[in-house]
């Protein structure tokens, strides 16, 4: 059974298969109304559920609007309104869901709650985001990079600011796709080293640096996310340590003319970028956001082998 709970689960044709499949289904649907059924409707009959432990916009609403689009159905939770919220255990829940939907899509305060549950699941899990990483988020930033004309091996992706869940996401494709991906980040806010080595001893190629600059300079791509995480509660301490890593129009014209600028949303302008970076023409954050339903919509044909 197919789980797509990290990016490292997947080989370089799983990932190559799934972008092209997002890429051909986009361009497939041209105009139609959002709302309407893929020609070939290739999850007609299914269902997704959908758990959050945490808030959402993106993910909860892509996720649906991309079963309705793939002729499915999706049926949406919060954990505190599920007897989970109440104590039930983990392993419980998954048996039960598993009875009932054909996949299970989750956010999830701990990553453990995730692997947990696919232990116990008959049917694909999805990570929507936990504390380690955010894998569907970083597909549909790789959708986004290849519209803009980039190749990805060999491209040059900085990201500046916290070593997050969604920084790992990008060191755990890192090996697969090729980037040359350059992290800057100030001391306490670095990505997991652990988990670099795990990549470069993969084949990745991954440079970490505490100089933004240097990161941002000659780079295709300059990618942030919040400085201030949610379950973060060192608030204060973060914006000091992290506000020398925002992205404004200086850092941005450090990097390759034309540099793609991406951030996952949602966004604190004057935190960790401007508002003339996000409104600029380099900023492709709308197309970023719009390509998580496209990618998730192949991250559901994947896992369910359609
Ligand atoms: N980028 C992202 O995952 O957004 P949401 O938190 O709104 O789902
Ligand atoms: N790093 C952010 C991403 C939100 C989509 C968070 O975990 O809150």
């Amino acid at each position: 059974m197919r789980h797509f709970l990290s990016l490292n689960d997947l080989t370089a044709d799983d990932i190559r298969s799934i972008l092209d499949n997002a890429h051909a289904r986009k361009s497939a649907r041209g105009d139609k109304p959002k709302g309407t059924v893929d020609d070939d409707a290739p999850l007609a009959g299914h269902t997704l559920a959908m758990i959050f432990e945490k808030s959402s916009t993106r993910t909860r609403f892509s996720f649906e609007q991309g079963m309705r689009q793939l002729g499915g159905s999706a049926i949406v939770a919060t954990s505190d309104t599920m007897q989970l919220g109440r104590g039930e255990p983990v392993k419980d829940t998954a048996r039960v869901l598993s009875r009932y939907v054909d996949a299970i899509m989750m956010r999830v305060k701990s990553h453990e709650t995730l692997t947990e549950f696919s232990r116990h699941a008959t049917v694909p899990i999805i990570n929507g985001l936990s504390d380690y990483n955010h894998p569907c988020q970083i597909l549909a930033d790789l959708m986004t990079l290849e519209e803009r004309g980039l190749t990805l091996k060999g491209a040059r992706i900085a990201w500046v600011g916290d070593g997050n869940n969604v920084a790992m996401s990008f060191v755990n494709l890192a090996a697969q796709t090729g980037i040359d991906l350059v992290v800057a980040s100030p001391n306490g806010y670095r990505l997991q080293g652990q988990e670099v080595e795990r990549a470069r001893a993969a084949g990745a190629k991954i440079t970490l640096t505490d100089d933004p600059d240097a990161a941002a300079a000659g780079a295709d791509a300059l990618i942030t996310d919040c400085f201030v995480s949610m379950g973060d509660d060192d608030y204060d301490a973060r914006l000091e340590m992290l506000s020398p890593y925002n992205l404004d129009e200086a850092r941005v014209a450090k990097a390759k003319p034309g540099a793609v600028v991406l951030h996952c949303l949602p966004a604190y302008r004057g935190q960790e970028i401007t508002d003339a970076v996000m409104e600029s023409a380099q900023s492709a954050i709308w197309d970023e956001a719009e390509n998580r339903l496209h990618a998730q919509k192949a991250v559901l044909m994947w896992c369910l082998e359609r």
